[in-house]
């Protein structure tokens, strides 16, 4: 059998979208290897998870390094692995664009809100500042500006007028843990290209 897409996952904490790849892949749904799990934070529990799955796992610390220096050593980390894609699952430090252009088009993204709608931290609770009826999780291509490249996969729920930021959050979770396996299988498994900042996939088109 011919070796799976290598993906590197990089993470900064809890590590529920990471569980959600693992298990995506363990059930065939995600055609692919967790070649590594990467953290800026030596105590992220989503890097024990992955410690006990025995994928194998990276510290590379973001204090006292600036960002372009953090970039550069985490493009040190990730390179030997030799990934197909570089999955960011909560990571919360930007890529300096030394790593963004060294992977383009192959770094994607999972956010809480329906960009370009709350883009940054609290999404939730930002829709829900915002009176928003609708809001969701978007899987989007990564460059060097913040939740901001060509969008892969959106996924909608609704914003329900007794929810607090916590109780939106779990929904959009719920959301961010089937839509984040399915959008990296179709990167990895079908023809797709980018139309300006669209991503088209050749299979939808044209019926
Ligand atoms: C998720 O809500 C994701 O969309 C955002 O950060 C959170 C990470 O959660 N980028 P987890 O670490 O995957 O549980």
């Amino acid at each position: 059998m011919t070796e799976q897409p290598r993906l590197v996952v990089l993470i900064s904490g809890r590590g529920s979208n990471l569980r959600a790849l693992a298990e995506a892949i363990r059930q065939g749904r995600l055609r692919a290897t967790l070649a590594a799990v990467i953290s800026n934070r030596a105590d992220a529990p989503g890097l024990a998870f992955a410690a006990e799955q025995g994928i194998p796992t990276r510290v590379v610390s973001h204090v006292g390094l600036s960002r372009a220096e953090h970039s550069a050593a985490l493009l040190g980390a990730v390179r030997p692995y030799e990934p197909r894609m570089i999955c960011l699952a909560g990571f919360m430090r930007l890529l300096a664009p030394s790593f963004t252009q060294a992977f383009a088009h192959r770094i994607v993204n999972i956010h809480p809100s329906l960009l370009p709608a709350f883009p940054g931290l609290e999404a939730q609770r930002q829709a829900l500042d915002y009176g928003v009826k609708v809001s969701g999780c978007t899987v989007h291509l990564v460059d060097e500006e913040l939740d901001h490249g060509p969008i892969v996969m959106q996924s909608a729920v609704p914003v329900l007028d007794d929810d607090t930021p916590e109780t939106l959050a779990a929904r959009i979770l719920a959301a961010e843990h089937k839509t984040y396996p399915a959008a990296i299988e179709r990167l990895l498994h079908e023809p797709w290209t980018l139309e300006g900042r669209r991503v088209v996939f050749q299979s939808s088109q044209g019926t």
